[in-house]
């Protein structure tokens, strides 16, 4: 979402060497800058709108350049690196498979495919049975998208094929996934839109203040679409801009409805999912199971890695060779993935996302208290928080400069953040790996809040 590049030129700034943060050079680090710039010169500009840092090493929540500066990370890469960063056990699985001359398996069987998807059906409830590896959120999502179409249209037919999606959904960045999101700014592209991907509010209870289950009904009505055209409906169970679960209320009464009219309810858990939200999956916070889940990012914790989790029905639809992919259940990644997801269980991470979500919630409005109502909205579950700028003390408009402010003078600090997200930009995400202690958490927010101060 970010539109801006961060300034290549050193800047001094103040020392800092805390516990957790140490900053002991200008910023970006001056050594670093010509490879910053080659980078810029070679890449496209979208490459271009993370804070200037070289990444050279990691241990748990922090991540090192090479020239003796330590930032804590609020970032996990982008919601990845749940188990932390540079996990042994994660590096020594990668090497070990390297080492046996198992880096590639196309859809051949292997050893480490077999322990991997065992791993994961261990978290799976019922109906949810089966499961298909992938490489990323998008092609995860892309395959949800194809299987409610299959499914609807060998119930109804072709005009059973309409997918609703919700407005600020965010569900990848290829095509199918982006018709399917409910961003209009990433549509543009896209020329004219495909009219069975149709949007309906998020009940955020922010943007969308009524979050009873009638919008989604009058929605549909609105937009001429009746409940037997419909194959699926697909959400996050938080939005990537929010952090706020849908109610529990609209999503049982959404499993009703789906149930009610032969369509599929799909999760979108590539963000919520493996911890993230203080729970294996964020749908177990709404008391409903869904017919499909998209998995990604925290499932591998750092190797490419991505699953679609279904009902023996739908996941058999297909015939062997159909519904296949170059780099499914690449050795390396499945390894990794495997690796992570052991240390997960091993050290109680979920629980650990759990215990921690209302130091995160009480930091959160604390600082949106020192915001003096520059922040509209901040909600927290598990280890993910969102805290949406605005410009002025009433309204959800976005204010994309103070949060990118926002990041930029926390990484002079030592605190790494990803850019802002979400609508118009303006929202700081805070999504630490799950390994934080509670100390560093407390720390990171303490300077959030002290650079929110400076900057309203
Ligand atoms: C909810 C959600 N779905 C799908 C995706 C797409 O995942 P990927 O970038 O791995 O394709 C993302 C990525 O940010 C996401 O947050």
């Amino acid at each position: 979402m970010a539109t801006k590049e961060f300034p290549l030129v050193p800047e001094d700034v103040t020392p800092v060497n805390t516990q957790h943060r140490k900053i002991c050079t200008a910023l970006p680090a001056p050594e670093s800058v010509p490879l910053l710039e080659r980078l810029r010169a070679i890449e496209p500009r979208s490459m271009g709108g993370q804070p200037p840092i070289l990444w050279d090493h990691g241990t748990g929540e922090y991540m090192c350049d090479a020239y003796g500066n330590q930032w804590l990370d609020f970032s996990s890469g982008v919601l990845v690196t749940s188990s932390g960063h540079g996990r042994p056990e994660i590096c020594e699985a990668i090497t070990n498979m390297a080492k046996k001359g198992m880096y590639y398996a196309y859809a051949f069987p292997t050893e480490i495919r077999a322990q991997l998807i065992e791993e994961i059906q261990g978290y799976l409830p019922e109906p949810l049975k089966r499961i298909f590896l992938l490489t990323t959120g998008s092609e995860a999502t892309e395959c949800c998208i194809k299987l409610a179409r299959t499914k609807g249209m060998e119930i109804g037919g072709k005009k059973k094929s309409v997918l609703i999606t919700f407005t600020n959904a965010f569900h990848g960045r290829t095509m199918g996934s982006q018709f399917a999101g409910g961003i209009p700014g990433l549509k543009t592209w896209m020329g004219d839109l495909d009219p069975r991907f149709v949007n309906v509010p998020f009940p955020d209870g922010y943007r969308q203040e009524d979050v009873s289950f009638k919008v989604f009904e009058d929605a549909l009505a609105a937009q001429g679409i009746k409940p037997e055209q419909v194959c699926g409906v697909m959400t996050e169970t938080f939005q990537g801009c929010n952090a706020t679960l849908m109610p529990a209320t609209y999503a049982q009464e959404l499993r009703r409805w789906c149930d009610k009219n032969q369509a599929l309810l799909i999760f979108d858990e590539v963000q919520a999912g493996f911890g993230r939200a203080g729970k294996a999956f964020g749908f177990q916070h709404l008391g409903v199971v869904p017919d499909l889940a998209a998995c990604g990012k925290g499932i591998s914790g750092g190797t490419p890695l991505s699953a679609v989790v279904g009902t023996e029905e739908l996941m058999c639809m297909y015939g062997p060779g159909e519904m296949t992919s170059t780099h499914s259940a690449n050795a390396i990644a499945a390894a990794g993935a495997l690796a992570n997801l052991q240390v997960i269980k091993k050290e109680g991470l979920i629980e650990h996302a759990a215990k921690l979500e209302s130091v995160l919630k009480e930091g959160a409005a604390s600082i949106a208290s020192a915001s003096k109502g520059r922040i509209g909205t901040h909600d927290a579950v598990g280890l993910v928080c969102s805290l949406q700028c605005r410009p002025g003390s009433t309204g959800t408009d976005p204010d994309s400069d103070l949060a990118w402010n926002v990041v930029y003078n926390c990484y002079k600090r030592g605190l790494l953040l990803f850019a802002p997200v979400g609508v118009g930009g303006g929202a700081v995400k805070i999504c630490p790996p799950l390994v934080i202690t509670e100390d560093a958490l407390r720390e990171g927010l303490s300077v959030l809040e002290e650079v929110f101060k400076e900057l309203v």
